[in-house]
């Protein structure tokens, strides 16, 4: 049986590949937006393995699999023997023998990967507390919809270096731009957990101003999350001067967008100003999120589909 290739962070596909998925999500999306069907994975089954709460990442794989004419199955760690200590090798067996692909949403990034090791079918990561690739993913297709190529360009974040900083900092040695990241002190990245390979793709800045100057997209996250609640409290008083406002997005270059994963909250990492001021793209951002789900399912399944996309 031929190894199943699986998307648990952002490393895992080339840059080609992400060419040819940019590519087809653009296809993919225009098609969706006529209302012509497209069932490249009739009959085919997604379970979704759910440790945290989630609304788009839910939302987009569920539609997004009903779309291409499969069907996808939720799962949740409270309603099923996952949560009652069912060894993830063996769900992996179980699971991976009546289904033909299968996302996680988890804790640690080894959970993923040892159940990955057991899949026959292709795993997804759905958010892992270190890495988010199908937000990265999604991102990235918004910035080339929106302003064209992001290579050679340059993303700022301010807050948290969690998941979602993790995978922009991959993202960067993958598809050569630069990530400027300002962080509170004690809260800076780690190369190692982000699974860098030190490409020099990444620069510190104490001052969130400074990592925002001249920056073609700021970003960020919550200040906290998920699976971090007990630090809520000392990270709020931490984070305080790491809102994205609008002199933030002042010093910016001038066509510079905004992105936030979702969900936010308004007036603490960012102001309300910025996320629902003009250079704000949270929404095409979000949708998105279905558009290259669908094309990398589909990728994950049955590969390059030659000649019907751009
Ligand atoms: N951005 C994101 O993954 O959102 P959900 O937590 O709602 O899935
Ligand atoms: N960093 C956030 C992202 C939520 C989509 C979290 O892990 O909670």
């Amino acid at each position: 049986m031929k190894a199943p290739r699986h998307y648990l962070q952002f490393k895992d596909l080339t840059r080609e590949e992400y060419d040819y998925l940019f590519a087809r999500t653009a296809w993919l999306k225009e098609r969706f937006k006529r209302y012509e069907p497209h069932h490249p994975l009739f009959d085919r089954t997604l379970v979704m393995i759910f440790e945290k709460a989630s609304t788009r990442t839910r939302l987009s794989f569920e539609a997004g699999m009903q779309q291409l004419g499969g069907s996808a199955i939720y799962l949740n760690t409270r309603d099923s023997q996952l949560g009652r200590g069912e060894p993830v090798e063996d769900a992996a067996q179980v699971i991976s023998r009546m289904s033909d692909m299968v996302m996680i949403r988890t804790f640690e990034q080894s959970i993923i990967e040892r159940f990955a090791e057991y899949s026959r079918v292709p795993v997804i990561n759905g958010l892992t507390n270190e890495y988010h690739p199908c937000q990265i993913l999604a991102d990235i297709f918004t910035f080339i919809e929106h302003r064209g190529p992001i290579q050679g360009k340059t993303v700022a974040w301010v807050g948290d270096s969690n998941n979602v900083c993790n995978t922009w900092l991959q993202a960067a040695e993958v598809l050569d731009f630069q990530v400027r990241v300002s962080t509170p002190p004690g809260y800076e990245v780690e190369p190692e957990r982000a699974g860098l390979i030190g490409t020099g793709h990444f620069a510190h800045f104490s001052d969130p101003m400074e990592a925002c100057r001249g920056a073609d997209l700021v970003t960020t996250d919550v200040w906290t999350s998920m699976g971090f609640e007990a630090e809520n409290e000392e990270r709020m008083r931490d984070f305080a001067d790491w809102q994205v406002d609008a002199d933030m997005m002042q010093v910016a270059n001038p066509d510079a967008v905004f992105m936030h994963c979702l969900p936010a909250h308004r007036g603490e990492e960012v102001s309300a100003e910025v996320i629902d001021g003009p250079q704000s793209v949270v929404w095409d951002e979000a949708e998105n999120r279905l558009h290259v789900q669908k094309a990398l399912m589909e990728y994950l399944l049955i590969g390059k589909v030659e000649g019907d996309c751009a």
